[in-house]
């Protein structure tokens, strides 16, 4: 790595190497994807797929996903979260999950390239300039015509509404840990890591080779979804 070269396992989130909030990350932040599976299914993820889930976490999408494609990767920069899903893929006696460190700008592909990558609430780790490179890697890996599915904090408002998006949000956050994000945790969010504009983001993701085919932002103004083609 370059002097200059950003350390993506420093800026993981100290919570997502901490084997004790990854023990308990399904029961307060693993929303089902079984929507996300259809959705997938009706942009051409089938039984010949290779499906590749960067920043897996605990691998909720992985391990879904392997029902219904031929290879999955689940990639993550954080070991604890790699061991949890390895620990699953074992449970569950699937043969077609590989567990492997690497995050956008580290993750190294081997064999055919990839028929969908799929990323949910973990982009916002790398700052704009960062994340222009590892859009352009997530690019390469993908098969002319490929998909990326890409969830994120992203913020469809402008700087003027920031102080009222942001303080509505972080007012209907839960008390308890436990039951979701707290106000502190968002809080540590929005000040320390790198959710970005979608109007910054959406020309970023279309200079790194994208066509952005579906583009859905919450009521709240604060989460993104995008479906995106590899041109
Ligand atoms: C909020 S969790 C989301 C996990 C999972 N995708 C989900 O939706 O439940 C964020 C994940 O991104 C991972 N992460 C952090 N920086 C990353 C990077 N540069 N590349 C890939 N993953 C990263 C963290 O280790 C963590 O597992």
């Amino acid at each position: 790595m370059n002097d200059w070269h950003f350390d993506e396992g420093a800026h993981a989130g100290p919570e997502h190497l901490d084997p004790n909030y990854v023990a308990a990350y399904d029961a307060k932040a693993g929303s089902p994807v079984t929507d996300e599976i259809s959705a997938l299914r009706e942009l051409g993820l089938s039984a010949a797929s290779t499906f590749l889930d960067l920043g897996a976490g605990t691998g909720i999408m992985a391990l879904t996903a392997a029902g219904v494609c031929r290879r999955v990767i689940a990639a993550d920069v954080s070991p604890a979260m790699l061991e949890h899903v390895h620990m699953n893929v074992a449970r569950l006696g699937l043969t077609n999950v590989e567990c492997i460190r690497g995050g956008f700008l580290t993750y190294e592909h081997a064999g055919e390239p990839v028929d969908v990558v799929y990323s949910r609430n973990a982009l916002h780790h790398l700052p704009d300039f960062w994340k222009g490179i590892g859009l352009r890697r997530v690019a390469g890996l993908l098969k002319p015509g490929g998909v990326f599915y890409l969830r994120d904090l992203v913020f469809s408002f402008g700087p003027e509404e920031a102080e009222y998006r942001i303080e509505e949000w972080l007012a209907r956050a839960p008390e308890r840990p436990e039951a979701g994000w707290t106000r502190s945790e968002l809080a540590t969010h929005v000040r320390e890591e790198y959710s970005t504009y979608s109007w910054l983001l959406e020309p970023l993701l279309e200079r790194t080779g994208f066509e952005i085919r579906d583009a859905e932002y919450s009521a709240s103004r604060v989460f993104a979804r995008y479906v995106c083609v590899k041109r």
